[in-house]
């Protein structure tokens, strides 16, 4: 079937109903639509028979529409990282093969939704890591799992790289690898690329090349009204703006046009330090974040990681010097921890495919899990402060089975926060003038159901701790990680007012009605 016929059928859906049609349903496209055998009566039929948008899309899309119990759905829900994602159980998983399968289907739920209000909603999925229940996954509705849209090209002059968003970060780095190249992206070989850029994204490159998302020079986009739109500097510049943090809110992103850069093997990995000198690390933390003569080649992630039977801590470092050709050995930037007694050591010279391979083991697939997190400003006693309420807090729910617990501390230095000016800017509300912050992760996985409430329980009274002591320390930020951020937390807010106003301006120049405010429910939304 062509656009014109759907659009006539739109038009009389929406005649019949006597709803308002977004009028970008309307406009012509301006490429060739993806054709199908079926006719606009059929569609129409299907629709005025009310059944849901899962039959509709069956009939265009054939076999890219999966049910429960069949191989793809089920394949589908098994590749969440959470079990929480894993447990939504939508009506259809819709897997589009191109930009073209997902404008017709966006086009269809937007149309169905408009017709049946309620009956169309649908979920956005692409490497599916995120924690929380229906961010990318939806019970009753339509997942578009964008699975096969993960190809990789790199550009002829070797500066750009077109990447698919559903690509996972290991199957874009092996193949950059492979040609003496990089790009900027997630740390954990298994993580998505889709959630990762929108929602900001820290990679081992940032002190050099800012958040992931600075370094998108174009999104291709499909808008509500199935229209397929780039975003980029010269091109539609609010939305891409707008994607650079604005997650899901308006459209789905079939393509990121990345910066490709030169790179080689480099040296990192983990090293293990004894939590008895835990302020001296602390310190040396506070040096290395704020250091006036940051180092762009050092990235780094301190965690402290709780064993629940015993009640003791641990200490984690990733270090990773992104230098290369020649990589560099133990640079002076990291000695304040290098030099510290070491429980155990990874430290190599190894490919970035191999580091974010490492990283993975330790973030299985499978388990209950929850993220949460805060910002502060760069400051030991705060980190102290923040490792005492974890401790604290965690202790009443010690014997939830199969618990997990650990904080993990990262560097956001102004090198990075500088970059988004540089770069045509983003959404988080983050610059210079913040100083130098520390971005707080509090990871949490447990085996039961029944012990969700307690956990986030715990988290919560964590956080709130966290964000007293750090008003005394004066050391607040508002910046809350979205990536990283619980579904009690509120992310976009903390991009601050006025980037909020912007992203609300996009929402209703590109998508009138509010499809993905209303029809996509998941993530976090514009409020
Ligand atoms: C093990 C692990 C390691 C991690 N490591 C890092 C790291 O190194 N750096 C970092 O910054 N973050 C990291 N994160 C956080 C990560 O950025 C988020 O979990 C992110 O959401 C993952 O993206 P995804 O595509 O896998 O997620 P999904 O759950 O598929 O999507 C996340 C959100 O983005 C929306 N979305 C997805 N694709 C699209 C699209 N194409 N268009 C529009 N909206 C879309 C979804 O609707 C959903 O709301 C990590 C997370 C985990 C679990
Ligand atoms: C899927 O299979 C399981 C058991 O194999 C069954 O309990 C369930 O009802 C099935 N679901 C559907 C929707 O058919
Ligand atoms: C921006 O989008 C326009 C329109 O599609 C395109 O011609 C241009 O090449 C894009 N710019 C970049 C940097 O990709
Ligand atoms: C290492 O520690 C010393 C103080 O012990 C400090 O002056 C220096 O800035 C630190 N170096 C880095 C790179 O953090
Ligand atoms: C953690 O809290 C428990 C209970 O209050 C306390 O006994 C223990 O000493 C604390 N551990 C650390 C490292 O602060
Ligand atoms: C938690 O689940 C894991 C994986 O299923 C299992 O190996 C472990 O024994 C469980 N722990 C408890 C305490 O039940």
């Amino acid at each position: 079937m062509l656009r014109s016929s759907l659009v006539s059928l739109a038009v009389t859906a929406a005649t019949v109903t006597g709803l308002a049609l977004d009028p970008r349903a309307t406009t012509p496209y301006d490429s060739t639509w993806h054709p199908s055998t079926y006719t606009t009566a059929q569609v129409q039929s299907l629709l005025s028979q009310k059944l849901r948008c899962c039959t509709a899309l069956s009939v265009v899309f054939g076999s890219k529409v999966s049910y429960p119990n069949s191989t793809t759905y089920d394949a589908s829900l098994l590749s969440y990282w959470s079990i929480q994602e894993e447990e939504v159980t939508p009506t259809c998983v819709f897997t589009p093969s191109t930009k073209e399968d997902v404008s017709l289907a966006v086009f269809v739920l937007n149309v169905g939704g408009k017709v049946f209000p309620g009956r169309c909603n649908f979920a956005v999925r692409s490497g599916g890591h995120t924690p929380f229940a229906g961010a990318a996954n939806i019970e009753e509705g339509v997942t578009i799992d964008l699975k096969n849209l993960n190809s990789v090209i790199v550009s002829a002059d070797r500066t750009t790289v077109n990447i698919g968003p559903a690509n996972r970060w290991q199957n874009v780095y092996s193949q950059l690898d492979a040609q003496g190249l990089s790009t900027s992206g997630g740390r954990v070989a298994t993580v998505g690329a889709g959630g990762l850029i929108t929602g900001g994204g820290i990679s081992f490159f940032s002190p050099r090349y800012g958040f992931v998302c600075d370094n998108v020079l174009s999104f291709e986009v499909v808008l509500a009204s199935g229209q397929i739109v780039s975003a980029n500097a010269t091109s539609n510049p609010d939305l891409w703006r707008a994607l650079r943090g604005g997650s899901n809110n308006f459209g789905i992103v079939t393509n990121f046009k990345m910066r490709a850069f030169a790179q080689g093997e480099f040296w990192g990995g983990y090293i293990g330090l004894a939590v008895d000198s835990l302020q001296t690390q602390l310190q040396a933390f506070e040096d290395f974040t704020g250091s006036p003569n940051y180092d762009p080649y050092a990235s780094l992630i301190y965690s402290l990681v709780l064993d629940p039977a015993s009640g003791t801590w641990s200490v984690a470092c990733s270090i990773e010097y992104t230098k290369s050709n020649p990589a560099v050995v133990n640079p002076p930037y990291f000695q304040n921890f290098t030099s510290l007694p070491q429980t155990f050591s990874t430290l190599r010279v190894s490919s970035l495919t191999d580091k974010t391979v490492e990283l993975a083991y330790s973030n299985p697939i499978g388990f209950r899990q929850l993220f949460a997190t805060g910002t502060y400003g760069n400051s030991a006693k705060q980190m102290l402060a923040i490792y005492q309420a974890g401790n604290s807090t965690v202790q009443s729910i010690r014997n939830v089975p199969g618990l997990q617990w650990s904080l993990s501390y990262q560097p956001e230095p102004t090198i990075i926060t500088s970059k988004a000016v540089t770069s045509g800017g983003n959404s988080l509300g983050l610059d210079v003038s913040d100083g130098n912050l520390v971005n707080v992760l509090l990871t949490a996985t447990w085996n039961n159901t029944a012990d969700d409430a307690r956990v986030n329980a715990a988290a919560k009274a964590l956080f709130s701790q966290a964000g007293a002591s750090a008003k005394k320390l004066g050391v607040t930020n508002p910046y809350l990680y979205l990536n990283y951020a619980a579904p009690w937390q509120d992310p976009i807010a903390g991009y601050g007012a006025a980037n909020v106003a912007a992203l609300k301006a996009a929402s209703a120049e590109y998508d009138p009605s509010g499809v993905f405010q209303k029809q996509v429910p998941g993530g976090f939304k514009l409020k």
